[in-house]
Formats: structure tokens, C-alpha cells, sequence
């Protein structure tokens, strides 16, 4: 399709939100209780991948890059993500701990933005969740140089039957490079479409250690 013709369908494509209010009242004192209660409420919609996120990093000479990721755990200290340690996020991330979630549930006409401090997990928690792992995902762990240049494909694949070899027989064991970071939120936005574009906001910012809760304008 021409940029003409995209351009033409973008502009007659518009479409208003439906009335379904969010308010201070509404949400929850805690905003990981208050994505707990959204998300029940994506997956009762049937969501298609409700936990995925895009997670932006920001370079150590202030460029941003933003990537979808799997949410893969929450815990009352924020929102675990499973990668590799030597990609660009993880590059990003040994140099600006800095870093942003966004989730966007367009059935739900909702978005969620999340901003915090992301560090490692424990080994044991990453370990953990590399242990139930598919043993084609574990291999992949070990043969993907994320990010890295890839001369073809059969690279690739090569490496993936190197480590099949390498650990047939036995478990395999989780990459020193590869494992859990979580985002700590010190702000969390809830957004909710509203018609003629005046959508609701509720923001928490964490201040001496606890949520203030505010309403900002669309
Ligand atoms: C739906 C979806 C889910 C993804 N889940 C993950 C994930 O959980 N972890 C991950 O490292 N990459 C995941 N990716 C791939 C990332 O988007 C990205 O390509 C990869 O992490 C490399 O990013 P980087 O080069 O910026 O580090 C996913 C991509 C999509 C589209």
C-alpha cells in the first residue's frame, strides 16, 4: 500500500471511545492492586496476550529504544521480565537502570504506563522460571546471541543443534546471560478512553514511600 493510501485511511479512520468512567474513587490505593483488577478484567475480555508490554531503556547517551516483552510475573514490588542480559536492553540497562512498561488494551480502550528502577532478580528466581521453560526455549536461551548480528538463519540453527548435542540427556542449565529483571515502579498512569478525547487519568507517584493518587487532564 502506497504512504498516500495509508495516509488516506489513517485520516478517515476515527474512531470515539466509549463511556465507561475511571475515577480516584474507583482506583485502588495500591496501583499493583489496581493493574491486578484490570488485568482480571482483560483476561474476562478474552485480551490477546494481556501481558505483553513494551518496555523502553534508554542508552547511556540518552537515546530511547522501545521493545514489546512478556510480562511474565508481578510482584508487590513491581513487574518481572525474562531476556537476555548482553542484548541492547540489557546493554541499556547496565548503564541507565531507568526504564518504562506500557500496556495498551485497545478492547478496553486502556492504557497503563509504568515507570521505575529495573534490576536483576535472584538467580533463584530466574532460575526458577528457566527451569520451567520449554527445553526448545532453554536451548534457544543459550544459542541467541540477542541482539548480536546474524550472518543467515542456518547460524542460527547450527548453534540451536551445537547445544541440543551439547546437552543431550541432561537438564539444561539457565545461561549466566539470560534471567529476570523487574521494574520497580515509582509511577504508575491508568488511562481510560473516554468520547471526544477527554479520557480519565489517574496517576500514582510514590512519594516517602507511599502512593499518592491524582487525576490529570487528558
Ligand atoms: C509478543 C512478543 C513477546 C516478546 N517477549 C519477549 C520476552 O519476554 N523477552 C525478550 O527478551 N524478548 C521478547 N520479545 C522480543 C523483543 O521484542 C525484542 O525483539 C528482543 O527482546 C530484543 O530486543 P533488544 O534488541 O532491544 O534487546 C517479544 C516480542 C514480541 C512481539
Amino acid at each position: 500500500m502506497s504512504s498516500k493510501k495509508i495516509k488516506e485511511y489513517i485520516n478517515s479512520n476515527r474512531r470515539d471511545f466509549s463511556n465507561k468512567p475511571f475515577n480516584k474513587e474507583m482506583a485502588h490505593d495500591d496501583p499493583i492492586k489496581q493493574y491486578e483488577r484490570w488485568f482480571e478484567e482483560a483476561l474476562e475480555s478474552k485480551i490477546l496476550d494481556p501481558y505483553a508490554a513494551c518496555l523502553s531503556t534508554v542508552d547511556f547517551e540518552g537515546r530511547p529504544s522501545s521493545r514489546i516483552l512478556y510480562i511474565r510475573d508481578i510482584s508487590k514490588n513491581g513487574f518481572i521480565f525474562y531476556t537476555n542480559f548482553n542484548s541492547k536492553k540489557g546493554n541499556d540497562l547496565n548503564k541507565n537502570k531507568y526504564g518504562s512498561l506500557n500496556v495498551f488494551w485497545p478492547d478496553l480502550e486502556r492504557q497503563i504506563r509504568i515507570q521505575g528502577v529495573i534490576e536483576k532478580v535472584n538467580n533463584s528466581t530466574s532460575d526458577k522460571y528457566f527451569n520451567a521453560r520449554p527445553r526448545s526455549s532453554q536451548i534457544g536461551a543459550w544459542a541467541s546471541n540477542q541482539s548480536e548480528n546474524l550472518h543467515n538463519r542456518a547460524e542460527l540453527e547450527a548453534k540451536i543443534e551445537f547445544f541440543k548435542k551439547k546437552f543431550k540427556n541432561i537438564e539444561v542449565p539457565r545461561p549466566p546471560h539470560w534471567g529476570g529483571y523487574c521494574l520497580v515502579p515509582f509511577l504508575m498512569e491508568f488511562w481510560q478512553g473516554r468520547p471526544s478525547r477527554l479520557h480519565d487519568r489517574i496517576v500514582y507517584k510514590k512519594e516517602s514511600n507511599k502512593w499518592i493518587k491524582s487525576r490529570l487532564s487528558p
